[in-house]
């Protein structure tokens, strides 16, 4: 993806979430100076595998397992604090040296334990299968203008009456509700006492350090999470998460201007998975959608929920190329259709008996689309040792000629295994 002209690019998930973002950004990040990540927080789960050795990140960019990269996380980032430092430690006990190469933007917000008793109590009315991390809740403070930023952790007593205010509304709120949980202030101040020393030298004016590595041409990765059908304008609301998961959402996430990005990279599944609740119109009928699970380990990194499976859906992926303006596209675990005697592509939508291009605003229309297949034939050949294009079979390389057709967006990666080396550069 990088060249002479495209120096900053964006890496984004163009279906559900979990299309392999951790790999390409760990395969990009070779590359790359600074890795940003820019919305979400610890409901993303960025596998990436290194010999035997697998890396499960929430919110630090998988661009740190590469020695010379400096990572940041932006101020469009939610930061859970304590699975923050879960997650540095695990690194640290693991012998990679984060020291002076990571930073969080002075101004992302945090997410507190209170922003968990609201997102489990809400469930219980909305049941969107959020994975429980308090995403909502803690974009609802910041939209709210009630958020609490890392640089509120510099002025303790400021803090001090803040986390008052939040956690006495936070009760109410879980009265309201019904819910017999409470939170605990003093179990508040004491998680920000004892982590602020931890995190404030962590902390910088990020969106200023991202600017000068764009203005002097370093090589910069803006690494998103979730995907294009979760951003919360354009995906299947409400079944979607609070942030823009889209290429937009980069820019004001890593705070630099949109004029900055060189080149968008849709990173996307050979076949369609999603968590949680909400319409997948291509949900494969058993025992295919077993199938993929288990060829594919289709259970989610940060719950462990097992993944609804199905086929790829050609009219999702064109509308996430149109919503993110993609200008490359990863296909990953091209390996989990190997075994497979047939390989269906939903090209297009019926609705109502009409035909149907285009992504349909209501959940409820989505819901009750019937996907238009064109069957493949599989290859039924294992794919894992190919490095170039020409090592596929022919059969595999039809298939990613008419996701291609299909998508009208240049293929720049295939993914065919878990670990770093099994990617064709094309
Ligand atoms: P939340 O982001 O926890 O609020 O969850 C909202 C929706 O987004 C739920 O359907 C989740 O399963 C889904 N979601 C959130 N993060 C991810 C992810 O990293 N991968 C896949 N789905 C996700």
């Amino acid at each position: 993806m990088f060249d002479a002209k495209t120096t900053c690019v964006v890496v984004v998930g163009a279906q559900w979430g979990d299309e392999g973002k951790g790999k390409l950004v760990d395969v990009l990040a070779e590359r790359a100076e600074l890795v940003v990540r820019y919305q979400g927080g610890a409901n993303a789960g960025h596998t990436v595998v290194i010999g035997d050795s697998q890396f499960i990140l929430r919110q630090i960019p998988s661009g740190i397992l590469h020695p010379n990269v400096t990572c940041i996380v932006g101020n469009g980032v939610v930061l859970d604090p304590e699975t923050l430092f879960g997650e540095l430690d695990q690194l640290a006990a693991r012998g990679v040296d984060t020291a002076g190469r990571f930073f969080i933007s002075d101004r992302a917000h945090l997410v507190l334990p209170y922003h968990k008793l609201l997102d489990a109590a809400s469930e219980k009315s909305q049941k969107l299968g959020t994975t429980g991390r308090g995403i909502g809740p803690a974009y609802e403070d910041k939209y709210g203008r009630r958020g609490m930023r890392l640089t509120d952790l510099r002025r303790v007593e400021c803090a001090r009456a803040m986390l008052a205010d939040r956690v006495g509304r936070a009760n109410r709120l879980l009265e309201m509700m019904g819910s017999s949980e409470r939170a605990s202030l003093d179990q508040h101040v004491a998680l920000l006492e004892r982590l602020a020393p931890r995190l404030l030298p962590l902390t910088a004016d990020t969106g200023v350090l991202v600017h000068r590595a764009v203005r002097s041409g370093r090589r910069v990765l803006l690494e998103g999470a979730q995907g294009a059908l979760l951003d919360v304008d354009h995906g299947t609301y409400p079944f979607v998460t609070s942030s823009n998961t889209t290429a937009g959402g980069a820019a004001v996430g890593a705070g630099i201007g949109p004029t900055a990005i060189d080149g968008v990279l849709g990173v996307v599944k050979a076949y369609t998975t999603r968590v949680g609740n909400g319409p997948l119109p291509t949900e494969a009928e058993p025992p295919f959608g077993e199938r993929l699970r288990e060829l594919g380990g289709e259970f989610g990194a940060v719950t462990g929920r097992p993944r609804r499976c199905g086929w790829f859906d050609a009219t999702v992926v064109r509308y996430a190329a149109r919503v993110n303006g993609l200008t490359g596209l990863a296909v990953t675990k091209l390996d989990v259709l190997d075994s497979f005697a047939e390989v269906p592509i939903c090209s297009a939508y019926r609705l109502d008996g009409e035909s149907c291009a285009e992504m349909p605003a209501e959940v409820e229309a989505l819901g009750r689309v019937q996907p238009i297949y064109e069957v493949h034939a599989g290859w039924q050949e294992p794919t894992g040792k190919a490095r170039r294009l020409a090592d596929l079979p022919a059969a595999a390389r039809a298939y990613l000629d008419r996701l291609q057709t299909l998508i009208d967006v240049p293929v720049r990666y295939v993914s065919v295994g878990t670990r770093r080396d099994q990617i064709i550069e094309v």
